[in-house]
Formats: structure tokens, C-alpha cells, sequence
């Protein structure tokens, strides 16, 4: 289905106004570039150009039927991409930019079908970040960014979380520091009569229930469609996706010797002093450090040497949503 990576001088540049500048150069010609968004880094393309979607696809090694977010810098440019029915612009002017990515009808050929997986809806997000902001205007066209990491592993909330896992097959990477959200956007389906919640994400459920007025509806809760890879939803969201390469035992009570804590607001279970590594996701007990936290601690702790990481119970209010569907998938046995 992919064809292998083809072997690249991965250059990493300071995300100032030449940086930025070259990244635009690099994006229009066809090339890759993981770049800083407010949620996490995201390896962007040009979304109009097949052949540079296909060497994504490929140096993410990254199964070619998941369709990709297209990026825009403002809501104007995201009606010559997508279909903004009067709820999905509602969305879209209380939200953007920020972490809310909105599915809608697609525009034919504004972005290539391969993007899109040949759905005929498109996924639009208006990033917050100042340098994807810029990187965004300077390329003039829709960018197609899935997060920076290769395909099953945890997305990149820094530039060596990104080196780390695409050195040699992407063009380069602008480094603007970690990412103040730390999980991936909220994904909201805008094609049916209400909305639908695909991805719990960096916008909390709570934010966009205030804006409409309403319970958000899960797609058949994507608790449960999450371990369904029959007919994802968000058809990336695959239980296996954020997979660290040691087992994850989640809501633990206690430590097992070996196991490794990922804990929360100063939480100490029983058996924590045989732990191998104690990581806090945030000691003073804030859902929104935890989050920005969550993967370069997965990170660390997977790269620790321990038998297995064990998590504490953590809220589920706010980001403790996503934060919890983001374990539930690293806890997911991975399939063979
Ligand atoms: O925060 C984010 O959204 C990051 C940053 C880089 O922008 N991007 C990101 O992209 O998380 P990715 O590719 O890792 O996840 C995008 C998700 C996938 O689960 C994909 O299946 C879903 O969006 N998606 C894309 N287009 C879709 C569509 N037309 N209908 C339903 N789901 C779609
Ligand atoms: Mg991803």
C-alpha cells in the first residue's frame, strides 16, 4: 500500500522569519515539514498535491485509507476548502483559531482525493500557533498536517520528539519549542444535522456544549468505537494509535515491582517506592499541565527500561476526557 520512504537530509531550523520562510519554499515544492501547532507538531504537505501526500503517507508509514486534517490560516480560506454550514460557522467563529477541528462537505479540488482518503468530506482546523499560522500564509494553499510521529507511535509535542521518529525521511523540521496543548485537536463531524463528537481533543466537551446550548453526542461514544477498527470513525482512531512499546495498566491502585507510575497531583498508590520511575503528569493536580505533559512523559517513562507503565485514576472533566482517551488507546493491545 505504501511504498518505502524514500531516504532524506532531515535539516531542523529555528522557527523565526527565515525558518518560516523556508518552509513555505520547501511545502510548495512538494516537500515535508514537521511543524510546531498549538496542540502538537504535525508533519505537513501541500494537500493539493498527490505525490507529496503519498511520500507522507509513506514517511509516516502511515496506512493510506486515514484521511488528513487540512490546515488553513482563517475561516475565509476555509470556505474555499469546505462546505461551512451555519452550525459548522457558528464553530468556527467561537473557536477558531484554537484546537477544534470541524468535518464538513468537502469542495471538490480544493485539496487531492488522496488527502481525503476519497471521502467526500474534508477535515479543516485553524491552528493557533503563531509560526503554523505563518508557515500557513506564506504557502497560500491548504496543508495537509497528521501529527509528527511515525504511524502508531505517540504524537510529537517537541522537535526531538519529532527527530526521534522521522530523522532521514522528512525535509525538515521548525523548532518553536514544546506545544502549550499537548493533545491533538477536538474533532467535531459537521455533516449531519448536529454535531458529533469523533476525537475528544484540546477544546473541552464542556466549551463546545456552553457554545451550542446542548449535550454533544458521541458517535456511538468513541470510548467504545475506539476499540472498533471495523469502521473507525475518525477513521485514524484506531485503539492501537498511541501504542508506547511496553504494556500501559491503566486506573492502577497499585505498583507492581518493574512497573514504571505515570501519576497525578501528588498521588503515591501503594508500591510506589518500587517503582522504576515516578513521572507526575502535573503535581498541583491542573488537567491542562497534564495534558501538555502527557505525551513526552509516555515517552520517557516507554523508554525507561520498565516491565510496563502503570497510571493512576485520573478526572475525567475538561481535558481529563481526552487525556483518558489517549491512555485507553496506549493501554490497547496492539494488533499483530
Ligand atoms: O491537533 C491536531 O489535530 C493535529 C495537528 C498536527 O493539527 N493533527 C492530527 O492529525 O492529529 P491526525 O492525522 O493525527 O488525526 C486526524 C484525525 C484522524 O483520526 C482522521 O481519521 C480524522 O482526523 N479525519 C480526517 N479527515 C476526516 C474525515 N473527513 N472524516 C472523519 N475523520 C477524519
Ligand atoms: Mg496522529
Amino acid at each position: 500500500m505504501s511504498h518505502p520512504p524514500t531516504l532524506r537530509a532531515t535539516r531542523v531550523l529555528p522557527a523565526d522569519a527565515a525558518g518560516i520562510a523556508e518552509a513555505a519554499r520547501v511545502l510548495v515544492s512538494g516537500g515535508l515539514v514537521a511543524l510546531p501547532t498549538e496542540t502538537v507538531y504535525g508533519l505537513a504537505c501541500d494537500a493539493t498535491d498527490p505525490r507529496a501526500v503519498a511520500s507522507l503517507y509513506a514517511a509516516k508509514g502511515r496506512p493510506s485509507f486515514n484521511p488528513l486534517i487540512a490546515h488553513i490560516p482563517d475561516v475565509a480560506a476555509a470556505r474555499r476548502v469546505g462546505e461551512l454550514a451555519p452550525a459548522a460557522a457558528a464553530l468556527a467563529a467561537l473557536f477558531w483559531p484554537g484546537p477544534l477541528t470541524l468535518v464538513v462537505p468537502a469542495i471538490a479540488d480544493a485539496t487531492c482525493d488522496l488527502a481525503r482518503a476519497g471521502l467526500g468530506s474534508v477535515a479543516l482546523r485553524v491552528p493557533a500557533h503563531p509560526v503554523a499560522q505563518a508557515v500557513l500564509r506564506a504557502a497560500g494553499r491548504p496543508i495537509a498536517a497528521p501529527s509528527a510521529n511515525r504511524s502508531g507511535h505517540v504524537s510529537p509535542t517537541s522537535a526531538a520528539h519529532v527527530l526521534a521518529d522521522l530523522d532521514g525521511r522528512i525535509d525538515l523540521i521548525l523548532d518553536a519549542g514544546p506545544c502549550a496543548v499537548g493533545v491533538e485537536s477536538t474533532i467535531l463531524d459537521c455533516t449531519g444535522a448536529t454535531p458529533v463528537l469523533l476525537r475528544p481533543g484540546g477544546l473541552p466537551r464542556e466549551e463546545i456544549e456552553a457554545a451550542l446550548g446542548a449535550t454533544l453526542a458521541s458517535h456511538a461514544s468513541s470510548v467504545e468505537a475506539a476499540g472498533s477498527e471495523a469502521a473507525p470513525l475518525a477513521p485514524g482512531m484506531l485503539a492501537s494509535h498511541y501504542a508506547p512499546s511496553v504494556p500501559v495498566r491503566l486506573d492502577a491502585h497499585e505498583l507492581t515491582p518493574g512497573e514504571a507510575l505515570l501519576t497525578f497531583a501528588g498521588a503515591r498508590p501503594p508500591g510506589t517506592s518500587a517503582a522504576s520511575l515516578v513521572r507526575d503528569l502535573s503535581p498541583a493536580g491542573d488537567l491542562v499541565e497534564a495534558a501538555a505533559r502527557l505525551f513526552a512523559l509516555l515517552r520517557e517513562l516507554d523508554g525507561s527500561g520498565a516491565s510496563a507503565i502503570a497510571v493512576v485514576p485520573l478526572p475525567r472533566h475538561g481535558l481529563g476526557e481526552a487525556i483518558a482517551d489517549r491512555l485507553r488507546r496506549a493501554a490497547a493491545p496492539r494488533p499483530a
